[in-house]
């Protein structure tokens, strides 16, 4: 059995906010002072350094939401993991669904990406999840367990990576597994990390990805294989967020 860790709640922002969505960061580090779980936001590369410089020295961490393997190079609108450590970034979400499916990312490429990512001191939040054919053929945990061998580099440890369950077909549908379905694949992944990972495996942070929001992130975050979430929309604002991270206690 898992010992219990500390819930980690992360915001995706995705392709959303301009510089006065700030006004909704300063609002969560105002309100992160509440809050027992660790607390990261991603937002879109071009506002992490501001970001970053508003929530130095407080209890909100900044990550990226993707990276390119190379430190630098001619690659030509990419941002390497080298760049978002040096405008203050901790972390870096890496194989997001959408990237997979809108960039080609295979795990392969997302390996590079997390190893790229430990060069450059940056936590690797890596996403795995079946889409809604795959589950409806009784393949979940057959593209769980691949994407999971593929994507995660050698080396992993509880303070360099972190992985989130999204299922394809709960992220941003308003949809979730049950509890029963969230449960399951979240102790496969376990069983995955503790075979691979050994006494590392137990520690690493397993987040669930895909509509959550204020009004269910207490029956989700309550489940004893979920340590935290990785919150897309709801992410947005900050009353939202906190409402998620608050539902950890
Ligand atoms: P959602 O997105 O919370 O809007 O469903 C989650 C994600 O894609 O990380």
């Amino acid at each position: 059995m898992a010992e219990q860790l500390r819930p980690l709640i992360a915001g995706n922002w995705k392709m959303n906010g301009l510089k006065p969505s700030l006004a909704e960061l300063d609002a969560m580090i105002a309100g992160a002072g509440n809050v027992t779980a660790d607390l990261l936001v991603c937002p879109p590369a071009i506002l992490i350094a501001a970001a970053a410089a508003r929530a130095s020295g407080t209890r909100v961490a900044i990550g990226g939401q993707d990276c390119h393997a190379d430190a630098s190079g001619a690659h030509t609108g990419d941002v390497s993991a080298e760049m978002l450590t040096d405008a203050g970034a901790s972390a870096v979400i890496l194989g997001h669904s959408e990237r997979r499916t809108d960039h080609g990312e295979t795990d392969a490429i997302v390996r590079a990406k997390a190893q790229a990512a430990w060069r450059a001191g940056l936590t690797a939040v890596v996403c795995i999840g079946e889409t809604q054919a795959e589950r409806d053929s009784g393949k979940a945990k057959d593209v769980v367990g691949r994407q999971l061998a593929g994507s995660v580099p050698d080396g992993a440890a509880a303070t360099n990576l972190v992985i989130a369950y999204e299922p394809v077909w709960a992220i941003g549908t308003g949809r979730t597994p049950t509890n029963p379905e969230i449960e399951e694949i979240h102790g496969f992944i376990r069983s995955k990390l503790d075979q691979n990972l050994k006494e590392h495996g137990a520690r690493v942070r397993i987040l669930y990805g895909g509509s959550v929001k204020p009004s269910n992130a207490a029956e989700i975050l309550k489940l004893r294989a979920v340590n935290g979430a990785l919150v897309g929309g709801a992410s947005l604002k900050a009353s939202d967020f906190l409402a998620i991270a608050a539902a950890c206690s």
